[in-house]
């Protein structure tokens, strides 16, 4: 298969794409972005997190792409919405938005065989103090995981960029979950880690495509998932923040698939 396709893979099994490829990731990141973009105005106060997802599905068909994440290991719905203390992986339901709940909107979709996956945060009403100082160091860790990405340097200068920055914040990486490869497919090697050792990890080359999504917490790192399989909450119950963009390596650096057309990916509010 990838030699029909003329692919390649490093020694750690990291797929390289094509110049070519590149095309078809801009064009699923727009829509996951754009969908994004869209939904901004349904958070509010009283709304509740099934009709964000519900919007959201709609959305997806109306664009023309596949919900990567509807049948993907039994999950049933189009996006995560994880509130508050959850981390990832929340799923869409009855819960409703009360004022300065803060909000990950998790969307992939399928376009042409490509995924595009990104994040960003939101706010239901007026934004405390604490919870934007959060979500904009969670903002601000993932561009410095992104400025680090060019051919030469390596995975754990990605991971040592983010975690240097949240620490030096007085807040704690998640370990528990990473960023991964994606391309024609939606979870592929490498595990990107929003930890780590500067000069350590595999050696970024121009044509690898993967997600950086890192989630800060407040409080201490631990999560642990509740008994619906899926929602992965902070283990202490402080709050939770993520972002997450796809990006592919360049010749000189990094292009990030999934920017904001409307410019909201931070803030998506005001
Ligand atoms: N979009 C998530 C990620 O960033 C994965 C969600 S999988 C799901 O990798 F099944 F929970 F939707
Ligand atoms: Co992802
Ligand atoms: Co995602």
């Amino acid at each position: 298969m990838d030699e029909k396709s003329g692919g390649r893979r490093t020694r750690d099994n990291i797929r390289i794409y094509s110049p070519a490829d590149f095309a078809g990731m801009h064009a699923a990141g727009r829509v996951a972005a754009e969908i994004l973009d869209e939904i901004a105005p349904l958070v509010f106060p009283g709304q509740t997190t099934a009709e964000i997802d519900r919007v959201i599905t709609e959305k997806v068909q109306a664009k023309g792409s596949t919900s990567a994440t509807i049948g993907y290991k039994g999950y049933q719905h189009a996006s995560c919405i994880s509130v508050n203390h959850v981390v990832c992986h929340g799923i869409p339901g009855d819960k409703v938005l009360k004022d300065g709940d803060i909000l990950n909107i998790d969307v992939t979709v399928i376009v042409d065989g490509w995924f595009g996956d990104t994040s960003r945060m939101y706010v239901a009403g007026k934004l405390s103090r604490k919870a934007e100082r959060l979500i904009q160091v969670t903002h601000d860790a993932l561009m410095k995981g992104i400025e680090a990405v060019k051919p030469g340097n390596t995975f754990g200068d990605i991971g040592a960029a983010i975690q240097t920055y949240v620490e030096a914040n007085r807040m704690s990486v998640v370990r528990d979950f990473c960023g991964h490869g994606l391309g024609r497919v939606f979870h592929a090697p490498p595990n990107v880690l929003h930890y780590g050792r500067a000069g350590l990890g595999p050696v970024l080359e121009e044509g690898m495509f993967f997600t950086i999504e890192p989630m800060v917490n407040l409080g201490r790192p631990e999560t642990k998932v509740l008994s619906d399989d899926w929602t992965a909450v902070a283990r202490d119950k402080s709050l939770s923040a993520q972002f997450e963009h796809s990006i592919g390596v360049t010749a000189d650096g990094y292009d990030i698939f999934t920017l904001s057309p409307a410019g909201k990916f931070y803030p998506t509010w005001g």
